[in-house]
């Protein structure tokens, strides 16, 4: 018995924001974004819309190519770092949207590598045979936590969101590894420092600018491609696979430069790395699972492949996982 994406699904706002709208928002180029980051171009989700819409219309979309019913659906797992409130979790929204009224429901917060986290979860509840289909969507609406403002942010971020439908079934298709690592002392590199109970929400905190997102982009860059990499070669090697066997490395995306050099690090040709960031910029943790679908759809990889998911994010956290397809 293996663990089989039996659906997947994602979903892109229709607004896109250029490089060159954002040249009239704050001090910046095309070509200072494209050369340093990869992005020509991100999306942002209406006013009206709120992550558990995004994660809706990507879980209905998988729902449709798993051909099931929501009631099937044993759990919904959802990584996001933008809820829709601070409880109930977003996750009740998705399954309230979905109709999903047999699943367990929960959010995980592990920023960029919040999918990665959410299916070795997945893969664990599976495995222990209390759950037969799990729901993991990957959601986020990072426009609401950008400074538009502060250029060093605001550049890179975008929304959108990516679902798979995980059961088990006796196909040669499986999660064949996980891998999860974390390092809560450099956290103050990526965070919101308002809103939460620390800081908790008040005029002075809105004022200081203290509920949108705060970045140390140039000290993560390095953490981020030793992380990457070194979680990516873990996975492989839990997997008890070589870098060959991998049809397609989907790392974060990050920064283009970031996925070149993990490329580089673990020997692999751009031709074996999936990128999109062009059109959606980082779109924390629903980069992984919005690229696994492209990857799919443009037939750059198909059932029996093996892919590597890779991510690295706030928090810090970081993780990969070998999945036969
Ligand atoms: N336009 C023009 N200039 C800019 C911009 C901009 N948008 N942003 C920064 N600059 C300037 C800086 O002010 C700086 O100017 P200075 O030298 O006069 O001080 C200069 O460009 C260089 O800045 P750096 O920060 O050194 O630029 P760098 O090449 O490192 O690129 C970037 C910045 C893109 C943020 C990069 O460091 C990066 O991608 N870091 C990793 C981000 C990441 O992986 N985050 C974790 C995941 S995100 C998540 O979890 C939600």
């Amino acid at each position: 018995m293996g663990i089989e994406i039996i659906g997947i699904g994602s979903y892109l706002p229709e607004k896109i924001l250029t490089n060159a709208e954002l040249e009239k928002m704050v001090d910046t180029t095309d070509e200072w974004i494209t050369t340093r980051t990869g992005i020509k171009e991100r999306r942002i989700a209406k006013d009206t819309e709120a992550t558990s819409d995004l994660a809706i219309h990507a879980a209905k979309r998988a729902i449709k190519k798993a051909n099931i019913s929501p009631e099937e659906i044993d759990a919904i797992i959802v990584a996001t770092i933008t809820p829709d409130m601070f409880f109930p979790s977003t996750a009740c929204f998705v399954q309230k949207g979905l109709g999903a009224k047999n699943a367990a429901v929960f959010d995980i917060a592990a920023a960029c590598s919040g999918f990665i986290y959410g299916t070795a979860i997945a893969k664990d509840m599976l495995k222990n045979g209390t759950y037969k289909t799990v729901l993991v969507i990957g959601a986020e609406t990072l426009s609401r936590i950008t400074d538009w403002q502060d250029r060093n942010t605001c550049v890179l971020l975008g929304d959108g969101a990516g679902a798979v439908i995980l059961k088990k079934t006796d196909s040669d298709s499986d999660i064949l590894s996980s891998y999860l690592g974390a390092d809560g002392n450099a956290g103050d590199l990526l965070y919101i420092p308002g809103g939460g109970s620390r800081n908790p929400a008040t005029h002075k905190t809105v004022d200081d600018r203290l509920h949108y997102m705060k970045m140390e982009g140039n000290k993560l860059f390095k953490i981020a491609v030793r992380a990457m990499a070194d979680s990516a070669k873990k996975a492989i090697e839990l997997a008890g696979i070589t870098c060959d066997d991998v049809r397609l490395i989907i790392p974060h995306q990050a920064n283009i430069r970031i996925v070149e050099a993990v490329g580089k690090q673990l020997g692999v040709p751009m031709e074996k790395v999936f990128l999109n960031i062009q059109k959606y910029g980082n779109t924390s943790a629903a980069t992984t699972p919005i690229a696994l679908e492209e990857a799919i759809y443009e037939g750059k990889v198909k059932k029996g492949d093996i892919v590597v998911l890779v991510a690295f994010g706030g928090g810090l956290t970081w993780g990969a996982a070998a999945i036969k397809l």
